[in-house]
């Protein structure tokens, strides 16, 4: 049957990307209406009135537009993390939410080492900054973007260390990374640490003075993740009490403009979260959405289901 799949895209992905994505749901014989760089929630609620499925990227999916919605019946998040879409509020309306896992993690992950080479290169501002080779990346937790960091942190001759409750011992080290025994040796034994955790009620503010204070001597921060996971207030004094210390994030925090007033050369925010938007991602992301929606109008296909 024919459905009616919108594309709400507050940041769009690339002419490339919904052009594929259009023609494998056109293909599929559904229609399909994008709305980009929408600027409020009621232009997102208008468009939603009589949409079947949903794409969208860090675009919020809350309780407000699920009432907007009433024939929605799949939302896919073209990435991984799925902290914008209200899990209560659809499951309550029987709507399925997925996500598209693994398929934007090399862009993240490169982006990682990008920050890295800026930090240890001071903004590229010509002071004597320092090499990556020999240094330590530490990974906080070992998912889809972690693994991709690991052949890169190599190729720069970096030790590579990981913690990871939920992932296996093994499944770490045959990867060629070094496990640490708990999270707090993981901040203490490496010059650059990298956080990969969700933003869940179990890590919403968990990383603050009691971690970022064990980093060693000119040890690097890098968040690519979610600006939920850190105390910011604790963030701001660490940052104050070790004027070693660096913070670089692509998820700009709350107190970010406070931040670079007080500490502007050892903190970096990207304007806009970028670490997914490349012409690659944005495709591999975009496509597979496309094709989970085809697939569940055709068979009813939930295999990415995280609600
Ligand atoms: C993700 O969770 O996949 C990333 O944070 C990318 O988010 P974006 O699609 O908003 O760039």
């Amino acid at each position: 049957m024919a459905m009616n799949i919108l594309i709400a895209t507050e940041k769009p992905f690339s002419a490339a990307a919904t052009s594929q994505m259009r023609a494998i749901l056109e293909e599929a014989g559904h229609t399909v209406t994008l709305l980009e760089k929408y600027k409020s929630a009621e232009e997102l609620h208008a468009a939603v009135a009589t949409a079947n499925a949903l794409i969208v990227r860090s675009d919020i999916v809350d309780a407000a537009v699920v009432a907007a919605a009433p024939e929605l019946k799949i939302v896919v998040r073209a990435g991984a993390g799925y902290d914008n879409i209200d899990l209560k509020a659809t499951a309550d309306a029987g709507i399925v939410v997925e996500n598209t896992p693994g398929q934007n993690a090399n862009a993240v992950a490169e982006l990682v080492m990008g920050m890295a080479i800026m930090a240890a290169r001071n903004k590229y501002i010509g002071t004597t900054g320092f090499e990556l080779g020999g240094k330590r990346i530490g990974l906080h937790a070992f998912g889809a973007v972690s693994r991709h960091v690991v052949p890169k942190a190599k190729g720069f001759g970096m030790t590579v260390t990981a913690f990871d409750p939920y992932c296996p011992v093994e499944a770490i080290k045959e990867a060629g990374v070094e496990v640490a025994q708990d999270l707090k040796s993981l901040y203490s034994g490496n010059d650059f640490v990298s956080i990969h955790i969700p933003a869940t009620a179990e890590t919403k503010g968990s990383i603050g003075r009691e971690l970022i204070g064990l980093m060693p001597n000119g040890a690097v921060l890098i968040n690519t993740a979610r600006k939920e996971v850190i105390a910011e207030s604790e963030l701001e004094e660490m940052l104050a009490e070790r004027p070693d210390l660096k913070y670089y994030a692509d998820v700009r925090p709350g107190n970010a403009d406070v931040l670079v007033e007080r500490f502007g050369d050892r903190v970096f925010f990207t304007p806009k979260k970028s670490g997914a938007q490349t012409a690659e991602a944005n495709l591999n992301a975009g496509v597979a959405a496309a094709r989970q929606i085809a697939a569940f109008f055709a068979t009813g296909c939930t295999k990415f289901k995280v609600n």
